[in-house]
């Protein structure tokens, strides 16, 4: 399963990095505009970080804007794959961007049936938002489960991406349903490897070392 930072933060995405675990990164308008920053610019800098697939997503909504913007977005680096709404137009665009060789990653995707109208359109990449849909409780993990079974059933190269991830255990049910990727927050991201019996294991290991050994 690929690991991708869910963040517009190069701090973050730096930290990641540097545990050699991580594959790509996502970032939305919103991340980006918590940093701060130039839009253009703040990708291009993500892209110098991490060689893997970089999410870039438009603002336009109609199928002429998200052209323009995606083959703008699509010549800042060879990584990025532009991020397109899971819309009759984003889907649209989504057929004519990777028509011309641009990978592409269909976002807001809440049902099945977009997953599947996107895979036939040609998207490297679906997000399926898991957490937003348990938060109007609905079972996000079940549309994993369900775009998994599609994808199989018909043998669509697709990637799906699990998206929207709050918690460790979002993570270890992507991995069991089959999700290609998952795109997670930094916090997140750290809480992977975490369990207080290590740290009380660790503790007791270094305390029971010097009590013997000294130092
Ligand atoms: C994915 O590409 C999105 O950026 C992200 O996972 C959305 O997560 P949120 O629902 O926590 O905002």
């Amino acid at each position: 399963m690929d690991l991708y930072i869910d963040t517009a933060s190069l701090d973050e995405i730096k930290q990641a990095a540097a545990m050699g675990v991580l594959d790509g990164v996502t970032t939305n308008p919103s991340l980006i505009a918590k940093e701060g920053v130039d839009y253009s610019k703040r990708l291009a800098e993500i892209c110098e970080v991490v060689p893997g697939p970089v999410s870039a997503e438009v603002i336009a909504t109609d199928y002429e804007g998200m052209l323009k913007e995606g083959r703008e977005r699509a010549k800042i680096a060879s990584n990025i794959v532009v991020k397109l709404p899971s819309t009759l137009d984003g889907l649209r665009a989504c057929k004519t961007l990777s028509d011309e060789g641009t990978r592409t990653n269909l976002t807001l995707c809440f049902q099945p049936l977009q997953a599947l109208m996107v895979a036939k359109a040609g998207a490297f990449l679906v997000s399926p938002f898991i957490g937003r849909l348990d938060d109007i409780g609905q079972d996000g993990m079940e549309l994993i489960r369900q775009i998994r079974a599609v994808y199989d059933n018909y043998g669509y190269p697709t990637k799906l991406l699990a998206a929207s991830i709050r918690h460790p255990l979002h993570i270890v049910d992507c991995a069991l349903a089959g999700a290609d990727v998952v795109t997670v927050p930094f916090g997140v991201i750290k809480q992977m490897m975490n369990h207080p019996l290590t740290d009380s294991g660790l503790a007791k290991f270094v305390a029971d070392y010097k009590k013997a050994f000294g130092g």
